[in-house]
């Protein structure tokens, strides 16, 4: 079945222009003025603007964390994502050491297939690196199409990996087209002021962020640029919530050291205050890095609209509050950590960024989509509105005002982050490979629907490449 997407206004990294899509076989076929709607189911996007579809690339799906299971599996999240406007999550595989990481692969297969709506690929996890894990990563890239290894710098004892195996994980993916991403906290000195505090009978979830101060974090994004400087290798810095680490990575590329930074909804509109919200409610707000003090939006907004920080994640990772989040009622160390942000992503982008003059609509979608497409490989078969790219298009209603709420909102968990928070935009419908996912702001998609991608390796496509480090 042919789409003929008409009058709606078309908005890339690039361009914004009025013209029409014609979809067929899931692609982009042409894109013009008065094209023919002969055989063409006709949609009317008037007054809307046209997105490439979202990427998120930064989920945690159906996950175990804490003794407990994130709340949002393949199936819900990525319900949720389409309703806000995401077309492609990369969600990371967590490994096990002395494992085979084709088993933690094929388990993040398992739990994906029969569930995604929406297209999607895995980042895989390197806890360590040995003789058997070299041995194993060349296939990983070749059959798997993993090109993205995530090295978490915090969490001492359960995801922690030392400097070696950050260090050997860079040369590696230098010498194989890998891109390393990173969790930058210093997890050692995290564990001393968590004990202090503990000790203390600190036990609410504020300490949480008074144990995970800025400096650990802007320190561990320092180490770890100036390891991927040593490797001369690439580095994608996750979850950057504050104004040290965007120093960090801003001096690191002035040195012409290869370093994307990524930040998070919640930390552009959301800061420590919540955390000493009464009845234990601040749990709610427990994400690692933690909210920050309300001063860092300001450089964080700005670091984007800069090209420091370049992509946006969700780092979906919810937990229901009662019943996950309460398990640290007396002992913040053990309230799971993450939220559902899936949903929101975009919207609390276009409504807090594009609304209010901080970034362009262009920087909109270059943050949510193009960037990300680039970035981890998917590009230009994602990411962009172009003739043969897949038909993953976002009908976006850029004047609907709401108010966020767990109650209209598709997450599974039991609570909402951005509860009452006023907000302009909206995607109508969605597309993923010229299929109707949301209709109408209705889900009328197909459970399992959702295809996995293979990834191209970091800077495969030479022509892309310049565009990835710019600022
Ligand atoms: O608090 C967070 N960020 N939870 C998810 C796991 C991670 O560190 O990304
Ligand atoms: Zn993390
Ligand atoms: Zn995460």
């Amino acid at each position: 079945m042919k789409k003929l997407i008409k009058n709606g206004m078309i908005v890339t990294a690039s361009d914004s222009y009025k013209a029409d899509i014609l979809v067929e076989n899931g692609k982009i076929a042409l894109i013009g003025n008065q094209l023919s709607e002969a055989g063409a189911e006709v949609v009317d996007a008037e007054g809307k603007y046209v997105f490439p579809g979202g990427i998120d690339p930064h989920t945690h799906l159906e996950m175990p964390f804490g003794g407990t299971v994130s709340k949002d599996d393949f199936e819900t999240g990525t319900i949720a994502a389409a309703h806000g406007g995401t077309t492609t999550v990369i969600d990371f595989c967590l490994t096990n050491k002395g494992k085979p990481l084709q088993d933690s692969i094929d388990e993040w297969h398992a739990k994906s297939k029969d569930k995604a709506v929406i297209d999607y690929s895995f980042h895989l996890m390197i806890s360590e690196m040995n003789e058997s894990v070299l041995e194993q990563l060349p296939s990983v890239i070749d059959e798997e199409g993993i090109t993205s290894f995530k090295v978490f710098m915090a969490y001492k004892n359960v995801f922690q990996a030392d400097d070696g195996t950050l260090f050997r994980t860079l040369e590696e993916a230098k010498r194989l087209g890998g891109l390393v991403m990173v969790h930058a906290e210093n997890g050692d000195v995290i564990e001393h002021l968590v004990n202090k505090a503990l000790a203390a009978g600190q036990t609410e979830p504020i300490y949480h962020a008074l144990t995970r101060p800025p400096e650990v974090e802007g320190e561990a994004t320092g180490r770890a640029a100036q390891l991927t400087g040593l490797a001369d290798s690439q580095l994608y810095v996750v979850h950057v919530s504050c104004g040290q680490a965007v120093k960090e990575i801003a001096e690191a590329r002035k040195k012409g050291y290869h370093i994307i930074g990524e930040t998070c909804p919640q930390y552009l509109v959301l800061d420590q205050s919540y955390l000493e919200k009464p009845d234990f409610e601040g749990a709610k707000y427990v994400w690692s890095p933690p909210l920050r003090e309300k001063e860092h939006q300001d450089v964080l907004w700005n670091a984007l609209k800069t090209g420091v920080l370049q992509t946006l994640g969700s780092d979906q990772c919810s937990f229901d509050f009662k019943g996950q989040k309460d398990m640290g009622k007396d002992d913040f160390t053990k309230i799971p950590n993450g939220g559902p942000i899936i949903e929101d992503r975009m919207t609390i982008l276009f409504s807090e960024g594009v609304k209010k003059g901080r970034i362009s609509l262009n920087q909109f979608v270059d943050i949510t989509s193009t960037r990300i497409a680039k970035t981890f490989g998917l590009f230009p078969q994602k990411g962009t509105i172009s003739i043969g790219a897949d038909a993953d298009l976002v009908i976006f209603d850029p004047d609907i005002e709401r108010k966020i709420s767990v109650d209209t909102s598709h997450m599974a968990a039991d609570y909402n982050p951005f509860e009452g928070m006023e907000v302009t935009g909206q995607p109508v419908s969605v597309l993923s490979r010229g299929s109707y996912v949301i209709k109408d702001k209705e889900f009328v998609g197909e459970i399992g629907s959702g295809s996995y991608l293979k990834r191209a390796r970091f800077g495969e496509r030479k022509e892309n490449q310049q565009e990835l480090y710019q600022n």
